[in-house]
């Protein structure tokens, strides 16, 4: 394809993030609450999924679109079977310009400390820890499987030495069930190399029960860090970025903050998500995907094709979420768009 391909808000497609499990050994409360995701939940059949070989040949589409950024989600990635297998292929691909992947990982860390370094031998150029507290009881009801904070401290350090570039940590903060820990946390990772960011807590899927009242503003985790630990903000890395990033002013590194629902960066959204059945969806809130498994197993749709597809599916892209959702005020704790139920984050991986 020639040209940059834009969406109907002029926004360029750059990022792919592909789910490749919707299975998980956690059950964040926030996430895969047991009321919803119990013994008896169904998950994907093993036929759903998309092979290696698909989520390549999707890949390469995307990237001679314009994608530049790889992300693996999941779910849990590493639970996904021989996932360094398809690290390997993504790894060979690069853009139109030659240049490789930022190939990187989401993960609840857990299984780091077995996995970092085939992953990092794979050619995966990045992780990013999912970490919500330090406390090792809030942690394991937090994770509501009893995981020890210990094993995914063990994982980052396994990841580290690996030789991956800077780790990032992400932490979703809920007021009244981890905010206390925002401090610890920042404690713990200042002069390590490791980016801890905040994340505000989202109304995504529709499982989690989320209440405006949960929310705690980043301008407030700002607040409560720089009275300990001053801080001076930095420019994004790039457009787009998800964080805010500040810098500790005694040279100890940098935190960022998420700031999805005080202050919404839909505007520069450059992401498209792929689900583990081969779904393309537009935006963290939408209500419905786009099937691309039916048009890869149809013997008469060739690359170009599929192209094609991709290309009028991003064309008319309008979605702008989070912030249609600030513009409505956003004082009360009712969701805003149609009442189909939305995309869980577990099956889209955030
Ligand atoms: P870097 O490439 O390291 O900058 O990562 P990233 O911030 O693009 O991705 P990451 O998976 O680390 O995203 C962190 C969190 O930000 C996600 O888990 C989501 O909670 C949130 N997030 C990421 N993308 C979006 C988005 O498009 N919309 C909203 N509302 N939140 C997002
Ligand atoms: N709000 C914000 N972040 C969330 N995550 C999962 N659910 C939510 C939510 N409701 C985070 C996870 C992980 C990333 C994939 O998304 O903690 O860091
Ligand atoms: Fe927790 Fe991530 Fe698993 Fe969701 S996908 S339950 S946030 S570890
Ligand atoms: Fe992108 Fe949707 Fe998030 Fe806005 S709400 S930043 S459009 S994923």
């Amino acid at each position: 394809p020639s040209g940059v391909l834009a969406d109907a808000r002029v926004r360029p497609l750059r990022d792919l993030r592909i789910s490749v499990t919707d299975r998980c050994n956690f059950r964040c409360i926030y996430c895969m609450p047991k009321e919803s995701f119990g013994k008896d939940h169904l998950f994907l059949p093993h036929g759903d999924l998309l092979t290696f070989e698909e989520i390549e040949r999707i890949a390469k589409v995307f990237v001679a679109h314009g994608v530049e950024k790889i992300r693996l989600t999941g779910g849990e990635p590493l639970l996904r079977k021989n996932i360094e297998f398809l690290i390997e292929r993504l790894a060979q691909i690069r853009t139109p310009r030659g240049t490789p992947l930022d190939l990187t990982l989401t993960t609840n860390g857990s299984l780091l400390t077995r996995k970092a370094a085939a992953l990092k031998a794979a050619g995966l150029t990045r992780v990013t820890v999912s970490l919500d507290a330090l406390d090792d009881a809030l942690f394991r009801g937090i994770n509501d499987v009893d995981f020890p904070v210990a094993d995914v401290l063990a994982g980052i350090d396994a990841a580290r030495e690996a030789g991956f570039g800077p780790i990032k940590v992400n932490m979703v903060v809920k007021r009244g069930s981890n905010d206390h820990e925002i401090v610890p946390m920042a404690r713990h990772f200042r002069g390590t190399g490791v980016v801890l960011r905040f994340i505000e807590y989202m109304d995504v899927g529709s499982s989690n029960g989320w209440r405006m009242d949960d929310v705690l503003p980043s301008s407030e985790v700002v607040s409560r860090l720089s009275t300990i630990f001053p801080l001076e903000a930095i420019a994004p890395g790039y457009r787009g970025e998800t964080a805010e990033r500040w810098r500790y002013v005694d040279g100890a590194g940098e935190i960022g903050v998420i700031s999805s629902v005080s202050h919404a960066f839909c505007g520069d959204c450059t992401r498209a998500r792929l689900s583990t059945e081969g779904k393309i969806y537009l935006c963290l809130f939408a209500t419905q995907g786009y099937d691309l498994r039916s048009l890869l197993r149809n013997p008469q749709v060739d690359d170009a094709g599929l192209a094609t597809a991709v290309a009028r599916i991003w064309q008319g892209r309008d979605d702008h979420y989070s912030q249609q959702r600030s513009e409505a005020g956003a004082q009360g704790n009712e969701r805003r768009g149609s009442d189909a139920p939305r995309v869980e984050m577990s099956y889209i991986g955030g």
